[in-house]
This record gives structure tokens, C-alpha cells and sequence, in this order.
């Protein structure tokens, strides 16, 4: 075992994703069985209390990885020498809201807790928005934080990534690991572009093994709006399956993935995706480093779709920038 912990800040460690999310760090989901890691929990002051509860029963699990745990509700203070940071706190969507009318509320969070990170991060901090909306979020601690590599500012399509991959299974009658080079393009909101033109399964195409009215009337509409179906069955957005989409992506991007995965980057022009917003492409990840997959060709229909939600980012884009957030 290696000596020296990771350490990881977790925002909202008391919320209902939080208390999905740390157990699974705290048993070596994220970093493997061989590497300790110590929990860095931020809330707000009310939460503490709720919070003291759940490190109560992070000891009661006696878990061999645990180094240690500090709680706070001073963004600088955890944050001090984090590796790691997963920027779950915000508020949830209520039925009937879209992501995007959580950005006044939830921007205003992620100024001060990027500018935390650039005062106290350690230099190879990576760092993964979860916190609606996650995309324009990652965007304004990115701009608020600038002293840290832009490239280090993600946000959280994995778990579209997942839901798309288990929607397609499930029509083909396959299991997930047959389903190959899927990506989720875009934004975390309801114009996200799930592409089976360039998905592989048993080698072919995907979109050639359905009909296109199913893509487009059934598959895409289910996948984009999955969330809001499961506030209304569950009463509360997703929670369990938003950690193991936290895990995932953060797991994928720290130990590396041959596989193609979905990830919100800071965009650099690929695929006519112009700069300034931090959007969901095909990517893979070497040595720490994500990158973009390139040359995969667009039919005319992807590409329409990829400038539609492209132009939503750029949209909230321009509301926070109204909103003085960046
Ligand atoms: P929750 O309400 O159960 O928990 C949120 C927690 O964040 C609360 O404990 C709250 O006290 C805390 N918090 C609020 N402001 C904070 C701040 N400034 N600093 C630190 N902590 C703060 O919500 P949840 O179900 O855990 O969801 C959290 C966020 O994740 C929501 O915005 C939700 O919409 C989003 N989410 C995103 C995805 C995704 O795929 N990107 C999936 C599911 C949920
Ligand atoms: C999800 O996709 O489940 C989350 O972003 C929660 C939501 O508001 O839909």
C-alpha cells in the first residue's frame, strides 16, 4: 500500500448524493485497494451537524483505506492540499424545473469555491462538477480559478453516459459491456445528444441495429429527460446512481480508460464546438490526461444536434455572465 493518502474534497458531503458517494471513496472505489485516501467534507454551517452523523458511521465502518477525515464549512480550509475535489453541493430540481433555473441559486456557489481551489488545491488538483446545472457550473469555478489549468475543470455527463449505454442494452437484449464507443454530447440538460451513429455493438453500428424513429422519438427523449423521471417516481433526484457516475468519471479520469467515455471539457474548437463553454464529447484518458477522441465522423443529423446543445451552453453561458458569476 502506498503511504501517502489522496486527498479528496467532497461539497455537500451531507446531501443525498454525498451519502452514497463517500462510502464508496472511503472503500477504495475511486483511487483502487491500494491507495489510502482522506476525506476533505465541506457543508454549509446548518448541515455540520447532519454531517457529524454520517463521519460517525464512515468510523463505524473500519474502512483499512480511511487515513483520515476533516469537515468544514470553509471552502479554503478543505480545500487545503486537496487531489482531488468533487463539487457535489447544490440544490437539487424540484419537479416541473429545469436544470437551468437552478443557475442563479446554484452559480453563485461555485465563485468562491473556485476561488478556494486556486488559493489552496494542491497543483495536480482534478476537479468534477456534479452540481446542477454541472456544466455552466465546472465554467464559472473554472473562471474563477485562474491559476489552475483549465483542463482540470469537468463536469459530470456519466451519468447520461451510463443511462444511454442501459437504455440500448436493454432494447438490443444485450448486456452493457457488448455496448461500445458511446458518448453523450453536449450539455447536462434535456438538449444533450446521445450518438448511436458511432456506437459499436458486436461491431456494428448501433443505429443500424434499430430503427431511426426509435432514436429519435424514443431512445434520445428517454435518455434526456431520465432525470426528471426519476424525480417524479422517487420524489428526490438521483442520487446513487449520480455518486457511481461521480466514481466512474473520476475514477476513469485518474487511473486512465482505453474505452471511449463521456466527459464535460473545456471546449478548444473540436468538432466546430466553439471555445468559452465546457461541453460533453468522446473522450479517453492517458497518464491523467483526458483527451478529446477525434476524427469520428458526424452524419448531418448529429451535427445539428451537437450545435443545438452547444448553443444552450452558450446561452447559459451568456445568463451568468448577465448574472456577473463570470
Ligand atoms: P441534496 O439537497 O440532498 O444535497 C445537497 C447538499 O449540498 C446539502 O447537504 C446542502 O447543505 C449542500 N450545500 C448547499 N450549498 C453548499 C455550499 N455552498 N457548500 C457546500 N455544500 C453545500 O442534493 P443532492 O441530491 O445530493 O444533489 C446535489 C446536486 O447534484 C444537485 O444540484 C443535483 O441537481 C445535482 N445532480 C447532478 C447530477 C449530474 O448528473 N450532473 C445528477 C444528480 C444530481
Ligand atoms: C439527473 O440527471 O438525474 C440530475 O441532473 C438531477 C436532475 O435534476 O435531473
Amino acid at each position: 500500500m502506498s503511504t501517502s493518502p489522496v486527498k479528496v474534497a467532497v461539497t455537500g458531503a451531507a446531501g443525498n448524493i454525498g451519502y452514497s458517494l463517500l462510502f464508496r471513496i472511503a472503500s477504495g472505489a475511486l483511487f483502487g485497494p491500494e491507495t489510502p485516501v482522506e476525506l476533505r467534507l465541506l457543508e454549509i454551517t446548518p448541515a455540520l451537524k447532519a454531517l457529524e452523523g454520517v463521519v460517525m458511521e464512515l468510523d463505524d465502518c473500519a474502512f483499512p483505506l480511511l487515513s483520515g477525515i476533516e469537515v468544514g464549512d470553509d471552502a479554503e480550509k478543505v480545500f487545503d492540499g486537496v487531489n482531488a475535489a468533487l463539487l457535489v453541493g447544490a440544490m437539487p430540481r424540484k419537479e416541473g424545473m429545469d436544470r437551468a433555473d437552478l443557475l442563479e441559486a446554484n452559480g453563485k456557489i461555485f465563485i468562491g469555491q473556485g476561488a478556494a481551489l486556486n488559493k489552496s488545491a494542491a497543483d495536480d488538483v482534478k476537479i468534477l462538477v456534479t452540481g446542477n446545472p454541472a456544466n455552466t457550473n465546472a465554467l464559472i469555478a473554472m473562471t474563477n480559478a485562474p491559476d489552475i489549468p483549465r483542463e482540470r475543470f469537468n463536469a459530470l455527463t456519466r451519468l447520461d453516459h451510463n443511462r444511454a449505454k442501459g437504455q440500448l442494452a436493454k432494447k438490443l437484449g444485450v448486456s452493457v459491456s457488448e455496448v461500445k464507443d458511446l458518448a453523450i454530447w453536449g450539455n447536462h440538460d434535456d438538449s444533450m445528444y446521445p450518438d448511436l451513429y458511432n456506437t459499436k455493438v458486436g461491431g456494428k453500428s448501433a443505429a443500424s441495429l434499430v430503427d431511426e424513429a426509435w432514436i429519435k422519438d424514443e431512445y434520445i427523449p428517454t435518455v434526456a429527460k431520465r432525470g426528471g423521471a426519476i424525480i417524479k417516481a422517487r420524489g428526490a433526484s438521483s442520487a446513487a446512481s449520480a455518486a457511481s457516475a461521480t466514481i466512474d468519471h473520476m475514477h476513469d479520469w485518474w487511473n486512465g480508460t482505453d474505452e471511449i467515455v463521456s466527459m464535460s471539457v473545456p471546449t478548444d474548437g473540436s468538432y466546430d464546438v466553439a471555445e468559452g463553454i465546457i461541453s460533453s464529447f468522446p473522450c479517453r484518458v492517458k497518464d491523467g490526461k483526458y483527451e478529446i477522441v477525434q476524427g469520428l465522423e458526424l452524419n448531418d443529423f448529429s451535427k445539428e444536434r451537437i450545435a443545438a446543445t452547444a448553443k444552450r451552453l452558450q446561452d447559459e453561458r451568456d445568463a451568468v455572465k448577465k448574472l456577473g458569476l463570470i
